[in-house]
């Protein structure tokens, strides 16, 4: 298993598993069957009304549980500190796990300036070891600077938007530029196209990979960290099996020519987008 190391030390699998519409005892196999598929770090959120089923997979998995990274999200109505700690609690509660591996403030609603206080109900809830990593989702980098200059602490992860329409140079060398890891939200871009761009399928038959490899390792060769999601256990081994290949520097460029000014999938701007 190929690894990132985060700025505050821990490693994390360089591909992760996408658990949202996962629920229940179905979306509990699925997602042992992803670990079984090789997995390693599953994503999840309060939002998702999924933990439960994450946790379950995990415990009932014959992956041992320090070898799984869990990470989870603070909605945007708990951004007050008090109510954050609580979410935070109730998030490890509903794991019905003892610690959750990575915890992430989930959007910066910024209109409503509450985020530096959830960042530090995160801070916190890293220090009594309730959660080992802390990071954020759908930040830009004034908010990220700001975390910075008000709390002294840095996200070690930052988990945003990103297909081939849409990259996220900019964002990505910000984050670069503070040892913070990019994972990518929506990494195939499926509710776009970009899967059946023609230069995506010539790539892939050149190294007999699907379309799928193609974007992943596009991804992770760029440093980035993608969470795939899939519900079929093909598709999961599909998406995991992205180590034995390697895009040449042109093909990469290639790729990078899909990204758009306006690519986000469904215009999810975090400066105007808000999500509670
Ligand atoms: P399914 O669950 O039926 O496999 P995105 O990353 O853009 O959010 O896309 C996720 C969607 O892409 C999922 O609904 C999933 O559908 C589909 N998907 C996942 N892996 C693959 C793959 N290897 N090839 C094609 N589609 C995939």
């Amino acid at each position: 298993m190929e690894e990132y190391i985060l700025a505050d030390g821990f490693k994390i699998p360089k591909v992760g598993f996408g658990t949202v519409g996962l629920k229940g005892n179905d979306g509990a196999r699925r997602i042992e069957m992803a670990l079984n598929n090789g997995f390693r770090l599953l994503d999840s959120a309060y939002n998702y009304e999924n933990e439960g089923t994450v946790g379950r997979a995990v415990r009932n998995s014959s992956v041992p549980r320090d070898q799984i990274t869990v990470t989870s999200k603070l909605p945007g109505r708990y951004h007050e500190y008090e109510a954050a700690m609580q979410t935070i609690e109730e998030s490890v509660l509903r794991t019905g796990l003892d610690y959750i591996d990575l915890y992430l403030i989930h959007w910066p609603n910024p209109k409503e300036d509450q985020y530096v206080e959830a960042w530090q109900a995160l801070v916190d809830a890293q220090k009594a070891g309730l959660v080992r990593s802390i990071g954020v989702s759908n930040f830009l980098p004034e908010y990220i600077e700001r975390l910075e200059k008000e709390t002294g602490v840095l996200p070690v992860i930052n988990q945003i938007e990103l297909h081939p329409y849409f990259n996220q140079e900019k964002q990505r060398a910000f984050d670069t530029s503070k040892e913070i890891i990019t994972q990518a939200w929506s990494p195939l871009g499926r509710s776009n196209s970009a899967l059946d761009e023609d230069v995506i399928a010539e790539i892939a038959q050149n190294h007999g990979k699907t379309a799928a490899q193609v974007v992943l390792r596009w991804e992770v060769q760029l440093g980035i960290l993608p969470i795939p999601k899939s519900t079929h256990a093909g598709r999961q081994a599909e998406n995991f099996n992205i180590f034995d290949f390697e895009l040449s520097a042109e093909e990469i460029d290639k790729i990078n020519a899909l990204s758009r000014e306006e690519g986000r999938n469904k215009g999810q701007d975090p400066a105007e987008y808000q999500e509670f």
